[in-house]
């Protein structure tokens, strides 16, 4: 079998820290063959980091190239349906990276245009192929039996800790002209969810739960199936925190997100029965091969008994590669697809709606 033919748009944070790296590291399944971003810096630096790649002069190009297998869409998420859209009529192959899209809307136009589509669209939701997460699944209590479930992230940005150990190259170079209509794009997505006239706190909120919160919201429905709404929901912190409580009928699924520059990656899905607690512990932000860890405790006659799965280093982006691979080779449908995201934006348009309804603080 020859090397699937990958074409890169977007060539920022995500695109250097991992998705090219992994991509060079599965060289037996991939081969990293196109480039394109709006910043010529990026694309110079993908050209010398990635020997027999071309440089693109547009997305469109990219697409529509007969030499490109497999899209990856690694750009801002308001170019997301757009350049799917498009790599659909091309017929591609596509990696989407999370948040799918900001809005239910542009999801519906794209679930309706891919029906009957014949090639992978996989959603970036790497949480959900990490090796701990995936055992959880066979530890968890019966559904019956869950009586609360406790999500966190307590977190600080990506660059605290990518700046420790790598290079990325954030660019100078990229025409101011396109960087407002990108930020004029997002927050006319982002006004249809929270309101034109919302305040900036609440903005802060939505793009917190559709960038950070997205991934907790995902692998929580992976595991758990679909809440049956949201009770509550606040924003503090001027949006950086937020605190969702999600209604699972016989228990409640508490969310918690809170951003701050203490340097710490504390972020966990802990589901409980009356005697047993499952832990899936994601020490780590996006950094690869960073181990994550599974804790069962049981009770027994003689008190509490603890087994783990740690340090598990097997990496989840990796895992998502593997598994979107084998997905294009069998022809089977990904659980992280199109549906699946635009379930996680109606949660969130729920939760927001519920925080219009409390003051903000
Ligand atoms: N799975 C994860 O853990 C994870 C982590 C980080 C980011 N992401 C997602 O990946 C995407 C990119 O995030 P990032 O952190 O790399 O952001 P970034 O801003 O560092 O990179 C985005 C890149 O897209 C480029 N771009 C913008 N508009 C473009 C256009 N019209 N055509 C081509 N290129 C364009 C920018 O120049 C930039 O280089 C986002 O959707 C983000 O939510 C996922």
């Amino acid at each position: 079998m020859s090397a699937l033919r990958v074409g890169l748009l977007g060539l920022g944070e995500v695109a250097q820290s991992i998705h090219l790296p992994v991509l060079r590291d599965q060289r037996h399944l991939w081969k990293v063959a196109g480039l394109f971003d709006v910043s010529k810096k990026l694309i110079d630096l993908g050209l010398s980091q990635n020997p027999g790649a071309v440089g693109y002069e547009s997305a469109a190009a990219l697409i529509n190239s007969p030499d490109i297998d497999v899209v990856f869409i690694l750009s801002s998420d308001e170019t997301h349906a757009p350049f799917l859209h498009a790599a659909i009529n091309a017929k591609k192959h596509v990696l989407l990276e999370k948040p799918a899209c900001l809005t239910t809307g542009e999801l519906d136009a794209l679930i309706e245009h891919a029906k009957g589509y014949e090639k992978t669209i996989f959603v970036g939701y790497m949480r959900r192929y990490a090796s701990a997460y995936q055992a959880a699944r066979a530890e968890l209590p019966a559904f019956e039996d869950i009586t609360h479930v406790r999500i966190f992230d307590l977190i600080s940005e990506g660059r605290h800790f990518l700046s420790k150990s790598q290079n990325v190259l954030y660019p100078d170079d990229i025409d101011p002209d396109l960087l407002q209509k990108g930020a004029m794009a997002r927050a006319a997505l982002i006004g249809q969810v929270v309101g034109d006239k919302a305040p900036a706190d609440l903005v802060r909120a939505y793009r917190g739960l559709t960038a950070l919160s997205s991934h907790h919201i995902n692998a929580m429905r992976g595991l758990l199936g679909e809440p049956e709404g949201v009770l509550a929901a606040h924003r503090t912190n001027a949006g950086a925190n937020t605190t969702v409580m999600f209604d699972y009928g016989h228990f409640v699924a508490n969310y918690d997100a809170v951003v701050d520059d203490l340097g710490l990656f504390d972020a966990m899905i802990e589901v409980r029965s009356n005697t047993k607690r499952v832990r899936i512990i994601y020490d780590t932000p996006y950094i690869r091969s960073l181990p994550t860890r599974l804790e069962i405790t049981e009770a027994s006659p003689t008190g509490p008994r603890h087994r783990t799965m740690d340090p598990i280093y097997s990496d989840a982006f990796s895992n998502e590669l593997l598994t979107f691979h084998r997905h294009i080779m069998d022809k089977t449908a990904p659980e992280t697809d199109l549906e699946d995201s635009r379930r996680d934006l109606a949660l969130m348009e729920k939760a927001i709606a519920k925080m219009k309804e409390i003051r903000a603080s």
